[in-house]
């Protein structure tokens, strides 16, 4: 290899600065030097991966070409240092500021309730910001489509995007359909003006900011004529084991790639830096032409278009709609498929970096361009010192067939796409978890060109994606199929033949295999009802028409601006104006979250010496460990320490969980040891060399049928019971068993596991900083594991990015850990889990298998229920006798059934060990319990609604474990639900629909809940809170409570605000410590407002209780008046609040207790559209009525519900964790699992706070953070209903009920059709299968 020079300076701007750097690293990435290197935190990590858009930042260059400046989005975690010499980079930091001046796109997330944990608000600021500096006046649609890139975990997005929206000149908020009317103007809205004293605001457009485009900082004029010099040269950038070469002209970049011909040409860095990262590939030299203004154009010509390389998919697109705009409609066909692929492709952040020869050449096998290129015979024109040549982008290039390849030394100059003609048809079609962002299932593109003014097949082209290590051609069938007519025998013979020749083996990576196979074809049959309409089209007197039944099968779903009104009780008008209680107070730390000035655990500055924790982790589910060999990993620059189960001074097997493994392991992902050193990179190169022996050991137990072979258990059996189940049986008129699975769920908060131990001097004191719920598990789990008493261990906890009950008690376990790292080294600790750890090692919600025995009468009344729960706890206890527990009291949710047993229990498998996940095992119980509803509909020939509206609790009742309750607003949601959603109405119009379309269905279903909240152990609700006054008359205020992203400092400033009737902007709320509140319960189970909110209510009532002598004697005078004379009469200005928390009890030995403070109630209505074809669904309404009884802060519930709603609609649809057999997690992160986008949200969403009583909680408010979770599930049974309006039409009538989550596979094969009976069906006892169920 030839020598290389040295080290050029990379310069580029950072908002503004100018940023040398004398010894820019090829592999560091800018989400890294920004963080680590400029200490602009404001960018997050939470992927790394390009997948999650947290990293978001503007890009901008000066084309010298056109001399215009192109902004674009970029996730930070893909963009290499190296590769912005001459880029302005703007971070969120750069857009505004709370200390200068906020940008209105901050304010305006900020105010519309865009942001509760904050950890994607910076990300989303940045999306939309670039969209304004490019479109000051975008379309909603530009909107939605900018924000498809960033995941939000809590808000449900429709906050954000109604900010968003704020800046369309077309349509204020709140217009619906574009119609131009105010919402509140519709005539069909019929619940307008049911309840009079109902308010619609939830923030106050007047006081936002008007967006001025000239007040946007210039682009650097250095920048300009630096891209403007002639004079450029190549640049070398020397790391320490990779050199990156940017040349400078396209001969440059030949010379280079004839001396580095393995070199990778990085564009867009979207395949060469994931596969860096996740897949261990190196290379010692990195090429970048990335500006190369030859890699940068669009030629015309007679035949087709030809497109410079280096254009981003963005750029592409961008061509594309020129050409299909300036062409005729039958020349770009290609074009238009590209551009309705292009549209769901990733995020707009990758379609902006990515580029057309990346694309091309890195081939992925899930490609969604390539199909259609290959279809649309495109070629691509290489180029290399030898010359140019042609090859055609077709079947064996996509196979990577040696002969069809680029030779090492070529590049790709440009793709060339010709024009497709009159008799010729050019389709991408598609098929992914998610709408958009995620990659296809399966994919394919397909062209067939005709004799002229025939149906005769000249030429056919079929390309699949997915379904092998390449992208697949179906060349044979094709092939054989040429002279054929275009109809019906033929497509039964090719659906024949391509399945014989893309043939997916049935143990085949990826899984899904039958699935997989049927879409292939239904694909295809999708083409070919395309085909012959557009056939049609041409000569409708030679081709007749489909079908009309046939005609939604043509299109996929479409994407629209979501939209919605969200109802809520409005302040009484005699309340004091200062007074904030009631109020829709925007979050205490929003503006912090969308400047991201807001401090998470990772931002916080270096500390002196502190050292990087990276993991070692078991890859086996159930082995002894015969050697740890840390020997090669110490031997590494900058490794310090490696740690072990040795090393725990204290206990490392503590209240059933086990710090470090030792002697064995007990599943995938056990923290077997970690490794200590100076930055994370050399961390984890050094947990890369630490070498592990296992012995596997019987058994190795990962399902819940395999536990109950086993007779595995983490506990004994919870059980309730009321009436004679038994001799119930006897007299009804029906009996139906089933058995219903729900899969689990994975947090996916956007902030993962953060700890920094910092070791203290002086008597073994430890401090810690973390996001958690339960900081007091933290202290108890590091005094254990270090032998110290917990009054030296002080956790701090300030904020989380999100935590839904993952961050209950696994950072007391990753506490534990860091801190024994922390001690053994005398070294701070910085421990961040990356994405995948996370995903591995913190598990999540219990997968939950439930077994139903139901009696009935023939009119629907339920009479008997016999029901079985197994949750899979994994491998140790964690929470899941709580799960189980509360699955056994919860789950007969609204329903009176006078006979009913149900019984619940534990099993102990080899998966990490699951955890607490919002509602707490009740959204995955109930979903049992709605399914029996709709089976005993089914039998009864009556609508489920009809059936659960019989069996509902309808006056002051004792559930089945005798506490009283009385469940009138239940039944208000339910009825407002019914009505005010047009439940009926709608039903009808579903089944027309249905009626008249036979490959999409809709489906509509309704959910009533009774939720509770709290605990069954009265000593876990109790509370304290410490609020100091300063003589200033500023108040401080801490509680026990921690601050995850629901709002509940907010609220808690609230309550000091009217507890101690001072404006709120007189209340400060810091951070929760276990030095301030000791002991203080886990912050979970909907309560904290609840407890903690007493709390802080005592306190300031003792406060103001020792002022009222002075108030009295001065009641004119001001607030501060009052504290200095308190002060100078040495009243205490400091008072401890305390809560002793609900009394609540339940004896499991008799099954009876008042085992919850109170109850929720609530009631949702979706209706759904079901691609019967694909299997992808479309969510078009939800209307959700809760029973908030009185809410302290409307913003801040509705944003819980509908975060909670859109949470369980993931949980219930699309979120899939895929194991394989042996208990190896696949999915983790966003690549493999999706959570939902902004477009799976329902297109017109409608949130009702309904009033009620609660006198037992403060100022009768109910707690709402999780009661929005089941709801989610009406998006299930309302698939369900469209399935089953499916099954029904293919003559299938027996009762049918879908396990959870429904995902595409699972509502396309149930949808039986001639496409799914011609898959061939593998015998099981054949093969091992890719991926298993573990419920
Ligand atoms: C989060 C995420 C989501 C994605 N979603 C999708 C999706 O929905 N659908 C989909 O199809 N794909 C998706 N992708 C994959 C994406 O399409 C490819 O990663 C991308 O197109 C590669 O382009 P690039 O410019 O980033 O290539 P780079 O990563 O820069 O390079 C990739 C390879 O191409 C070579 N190369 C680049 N340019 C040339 C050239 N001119 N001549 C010769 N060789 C060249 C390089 O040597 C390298 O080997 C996704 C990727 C990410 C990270
Ligand atoms: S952290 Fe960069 S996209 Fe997720
Ligand atoms: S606010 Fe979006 S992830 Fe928390």
């Amino acid at each position: 290899m030839p020598s290389l020079p040295k080290s050029d300076e990379l310069i580029f701007f950072v908002n503004g600065r100018k940023v040398i750097e004398k010894n820019a690293v090829p592999e560091v990435n800018l989400l890294f030097y920004l963080r680590k290197v400029l200490h602009l935190t404001g960018t997050k990590y939470a992927c790394g991966g390009g997948g999650c858009g947290a990293c978001t930042v503007m890009v901008s260059r000066f084309d010298p070409k056109t001399k215009k400046i192109h902004h674009y989005p970029a996730t930070a975690c893909l963009v290499p240092i190296c590769s912005l010499y001459g880029a302005a980079i703007t971070t969120v930091e750069g857009v505004g500021s709370i200390k200068t001046r906020i940008h209105p796109v901050q304010e305006r997330l900020a105010k519309c309730h865009g942001t509760q944990c904050g950890f994607c608000s910076p990300g989303m600021v940045m999306s939309i910001y670039t969209l304004l500096r490019n479109h000051p006046e975008p379309t909603p649609e530009q909107i939605t489509e900018a924000i498809g890139g960033n995941l939000c975990r809590c808000t449900g997005y429709r906050p954000i995007v109604e900010s968003g929206k704020t800046f369309c000149v077309a349509s204020t908020v709140c217009q619906v359909k574009g119609s131009g009317k105010c919402c509140m103007d519709q005539e069909d809205r019929s619940f307008v003006n049911y309840q009079e004293k109902m308010c619609t605001k939830l923030y106050n457009e007047d006081e936002f900011q008007p967006l001025d485009p000239s007040q946007e900082p210039i682009f650097p004029p250095e920048l300009i004529r630096m891209a403007e010099d002639t004079n450029k040269r190549r640049l070398t950038f020397q790391g320490e084991k990779t050199t990156w070469i940017t040349p400078v002209t396209l001969d440059d970049v030949l010379e280079l790639k004839a001396n580095f011909s393995e070199a990778p040409l990085v564009m867009g860095n979207t395949t060469v830096g994931p596969n860096l990262k996740f897949r261990d590939a190196f290379h010692p030299v990195f090429i970048s032409p990335l500006g190369l203004p030859e890699l940068h154009f669009v030629n015309t010509t007679d035949d087709g278009v030809t497109i410079g390389a280096g254009y981003s998919l963005a750029q592409l697109n961008d061509a594309l709609l020129f050409t299909i705009s300036d062409q005729p409609k039958e020349k770009t066909k290609t074009f238009y498929a590209l551009r309705k692929h292009l549209r769901t492709f990733a995020g707009a952040q990758i379609r902006n970096m990515a580029t057309l020869g990346g694309h091309v050449v890195s081939r992925p096998k899930f490609s969604d361009l390539n199909p259609i290129l290959a279809a649309g015979n495109a070629t691509i024109n290489l180029i290399s010192k030898e010359g140019e040549r042609q090859i055609p982008l077709n079947g064996p290039f996509l196979a990577r067939l040696p002969e069809a390849n680029l030779r090492p030394e070529e590049m790709v100059l440009s793709v060339s796409i010709p024009y497709s003609s009159q008799w010729h048809f050019v389709s991408g079609l598609r098929l992914a978890q998610r709408q958009e962002n995620a990659f296809a299932i399966v994919n394919a593109g397909m062209s067939v060109k005709f004799e002229d003014g025939t149906n005769i097949i000249k030429d056919l082209k079929m390309f699949f994606g997915n379904v092998g290590a390449t992208v697949v051609s179906a060349s044979e069938t094709c092939e054989q199929l040429t002279g054929r007519r275009w109809d019906d025998q033929m497509l039964s013979d090719a659906c024949q033949w391509v399945l014989d020749e893309v043939y997916i083996p049935p143990g085949a990576e990826g899984g899904m295999v039958e699935y997989r196979r049927t879409l292939i074809i239904s694909l295809l049959f999708r083409f070919y009802l395309k085909v012959r309409r557009g056939l049609n089209e041409m000569d409708p007197e030679k081709f007749p028409d489909i079908p009309e039944k046939f005609m939604s099968a043509l299109e996929d779903f479409p994407i629209k601006t979501p939209q919605g009104i969200q109802m809520f009780q409005c302040v009484n008008p005699r309340q004091s104006p200062q007074d904030p209680v009631g109020h829709p107070v925007m979050h205490q730390s929003a503006l912090k979250h969308t400047t991201g000035e807001a401090v998470f655990s990772d931002d916080m500055p270096p500390f002196s010496q502190e050292l990087f924790l990276a993991v070692v982790t078991s890859p086996r589910a159930h082995a002894k460990i015969i050697s740890i060999d840390s020997s090669e990993a110490l031997a590494l620059p900058g490794v310090v320490d490696v740690i072990t189960a040795e090393d725990v001074p204290g206990e490392n097997n503590y209240s059933g969980e086990i710090f470090y493994a030792q002697n064995e392991v007990i599943c995938v992902g056990q923290i077997v040891c970690t490794v200590a050193a100076d930055t994370y990179a050399h961390a984890k190169e050094g947990a890369k060399k630490v070498k592990v022996t296992y012995e596997d050991v019987e058994p190795r137990i990962i399902t819940i049928e395999q536990a109950l072979e086993h007779n595995s258990f983490l506990s004994v059996e919870k059980k309730i019971e009321q009436g004679n189940v038994e001799s119930a049986f006897k007299q009804v008129d029906q009996i139906i068993e089933g058995e219903i699975h729900v899969e689990g769920q994975e947090h996916f908060y956007m902030e993962t596991q953060t700890v920094l131990a910092i070791p203290k001097k002086e008597d073994k004191e430890m401090v810690l900083y973390l996001g958690t719920q339960f900081p007091t598990h933290v202290q108890e789990f590091v005094a254990a594991a270090l032998n110290i008493p917990r009054s030296r261990i002080a956790c701090h906890m300030r904020r989380t990015g999100g935590a839904f009950g993952g961050k209950m008690t696994k950072p007391a376990l990753l506490g534990a850990v860091c801190a024994v790292a922390a001690y053994k080294t005398g070294h701070p600790i910085r421990f961040i889990l990356e994405r995948g750890d996370d995903f591995l090692i913190t598990a999540g919600r219990h997968p939950l298998l439930g077994k139903y025995k139901i009696g009935f009468m023939n009119n629907g009344v339920i009479k008997a229920a016999d029901v079985e729960y197994y949750v899979n706890g994994g491998c140790t206890l964690d929470e899941s006798e709580w799960v189980i527990e509360f699955v056994v009291l919860k789950s007969e949710n609204a329903y009176y059934i006078p006979n009913f047993r149900c019984r619940g229990r534990a099993c102990k498998t080899n998966l990490p060990s699951n955890t607490a996940f919002r509602g707490f095992g009740f959204p995955q119980a109930t979903v049992v319990v709605e399914a029996y509803m709709t089976a005993v509909a089914s039998q009864c020939n009556l609508l489920p609604e009809e059936v659960k509206e019989i069996n509902m609790y309808k006056r002051i009742s004792q559930t089945a474990h005798e506490q009283t309750f009385n469940p009138e607003p239940l039944q208000r949601c339910w009825k407002e639900c019914l009505e005010k959603s047009s439940f009926h109405a709608r039903k009808l119009a579903a089944e027309e629909f249905n009626k008249k379309n036979y490959w999409k269905k809709r489906g509509l279903a309704v959910i009533p809940m009774k939720f509770t909240v709290g605990v069954p152990v009265a000593y876990y609700s109790q509370a304290a809170a410490l609020v100091h006054i300063y003589l200033d008359g500023s108040v401080l205020v801490t509680h026990g409570g921690c601050e995850m992203g629901q709002g509940l400092h907010t609220k808690m400033i609230q309550v000091a605000s009217r507890e101690l009737n001072i404006p709120q902007s007189y209340v400060h709320l810091s951070e929760t410590s276990t030095i301030t509140v000791p002991n203080a319960s886990f912050t979970a189970g909907s309560m904290g407002t609840d407890i903690n909110g007493k709390a802080v209510q005592n306190a300031c009532q003792i406060l103001l209780d020792r002022l009222q002598p002075i108030i009295r004697k001065n009641p004119k005078g001001k607030w501060e008046d009052w504290i200095t004379e308190a002060f100078h009469k040495s009243i205490s200005l400091s008072a401890t609040g305390y809560f002793k928390g609900y009394q609540t009890n339940m004896d499991w030995e008799t099954e009876k207790g008042d085992a919850f403070p109170y109850y929720v109630y609530g009631a949702s209505c979706s209706e759904v559209e079901v691609d019967c074809l694909t299997g992808a669904h479309k969510l078009l309404r939800t209307d959700i009525f809760m029973d908030s009884a009185f809410s302290i802060n409307p913003a801040v519930d509705i944003g819980q519900i509908e975060g909670a709603f859109i949470q369980g609609m993931g949980l219930y649809t699309i979120e899939e964790l895929k194991y394989s057999p042996e208990g190896v997690l696949y999915s983790r992160g966003p690549d493999e699992y999706k959570i939902p986008t902004v477009t799976e949200i329902p297109e017109e969403f409608y949130v009702t706070l309904v009033h009620s009583q609660n006198p037992i909680a403060i100022y009768s408010s109910k707690g709402l953070g999780e009661a929005g979770m089941f709801l989610g599930s009406s998006v299930l049974f309302a698939i369900n209903d469209a399935v089953t309006a499916a099954r029904k039409e293919r003559g299938l009538t027996e009762t049918f009920t879908l396990s959870s989550p429904a995902t595409p596979e699972m509502i396309r094969m149930a949808c039986v059709d001639q496409f799914t009976d011609m898959i061939p069906k593998d015998d099981p006892s054949t093969f091992t299968p890719w991926s298993i169920q573990v419920s």
